[in-house]
């Protein structure tokens, strides 16, 4: 089977010095001269996600972020974002990019798992050269795509990463490796999202000051109001700053879920669903 480097291109972005150095320097609140925060967790992804990120985050965001997301004239410079920096493979960016900014010029996007993938793997790559022309250079373990341990995989699955309280061997996921192989399916595992029949919506209750509670399925929410459906069919909003709430929603446990692999458990699970036929 044909071998995913993960590496080749941080490898080449260092050598050829490009991305931080370029910034439009002299913002206030991050000099070029000061190093960027450094990635909490260091990640690598293959050279082909990261030059189809580019080609996307080019058309949809290099508008205000810059072709190379070190900052446009109405974006900040992303190598140098705290977020991004606390990102790890997409848990902190993706639940961004959904919800947007609005009111502070950042609009929402509704992307595709395949291209919230790429376009995380394209920020991140351009930090990791980011970091290195900023003197915080660290050197990344060769990994491959086919290092996973199928044993350790299972174990993880229905264990410390919680995977069977949503998803089962012989159930929903039954089969997946005949589905999906290779990058595709690292990306379905990664960034499950829009491209199928949506999963349920999320289950939202509001507690009223008066103690009241209301329960109904997500219509929207943003930095300002929380909007259900209630089993009558009808929209209620409220100004978050105003109500309790809880969401429970599954694809938010999945981002999480991002937020907690290892890279090696991220390659057991991986190997282990391979074995899914
Ligand atoms: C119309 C301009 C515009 C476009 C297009 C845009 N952004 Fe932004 N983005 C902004 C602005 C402005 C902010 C800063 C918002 C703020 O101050 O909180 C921002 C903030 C962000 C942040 C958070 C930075 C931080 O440290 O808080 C990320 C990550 C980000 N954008 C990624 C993207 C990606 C990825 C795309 C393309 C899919 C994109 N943006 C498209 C304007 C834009
Ligand atoms: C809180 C529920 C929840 C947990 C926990 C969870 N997932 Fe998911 N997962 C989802 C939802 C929702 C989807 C998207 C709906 C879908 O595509 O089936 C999904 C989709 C997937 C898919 C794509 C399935 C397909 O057929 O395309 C894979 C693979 C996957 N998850 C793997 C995992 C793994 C591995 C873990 C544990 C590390 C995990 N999930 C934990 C809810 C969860």
């Amino acid at each position: 089977m044909k071998r995913i480097y993960w590496i080749a291109a941080i490898l080449l972005g260092a050598l050829s010095g490009i991305g931080a150095a370029q910034a439009p320097g002299g913002r206030a609140q991050s000099p070029a001269s000061q190093p960027p925060p450094q990635t909490l967790n260091p990640q690598s992804y293959p050279a082909d996600l990261v030059r189809a990120g580019q080609t996307r985050f080019t058309s949809e965001c290099g508008f205000c972020h810059g072709r190379d997301a070190a900052g446009g004239e109405t974006g900040p410079d992303l190598t140098r974002s705290m977020l991004v920096a606390e990102d790890f493979r997409g848990n902190k960016i993706g639940p961004l990019l959904r919800a947007g900014r609005v009111d502070k010029g950042m609009p929402s996007f509704d992307l595709n798992d395949a291209d919230l993938g790429a376009i995380v793997a394209f920020i991140h790559d351009q930090k990791t050269k980011g970091e290195s022309v900023g003197g915080g250079r660290r050197s990344v373990d060769v990994t491959d795509l086919e290092t996973g341990d199928v044993e350790a995989g299972r174990k993880y699955f229905s264990g410390a990463g919680n995977c069977s309280k949503c998803h089962s061997p012989t159930g929903d996921l039954a089969g997946l490796a005949n589905r999906y192989r290779g990058l595709p399916l690292l990306q379905r595992m990664l960034y499950p999202s829009n491209t199928r029949p949506a999963p349920a919506p999320a289950k939202v209750t509001v507690t009223l000051p008066s103690g009241e509670t209301i329960s109904g399925s997500l219509a929207s929410r943003d930095e300002f109001t929380i909007a259900l459906t209630d089993s009558a069919g009808m929209t209620r909003t409220w100004p978050v700053n105003d109500v309790k709430f809880t969401v429970d929603d599954p694809m938010t446990a999945h981002f999480e879920q991002l937020g907690k692999y290892s890279d090696d458990d991220m390659h057991n699970v991986y190997a282990y669903l391979q074995t899914l036929r």
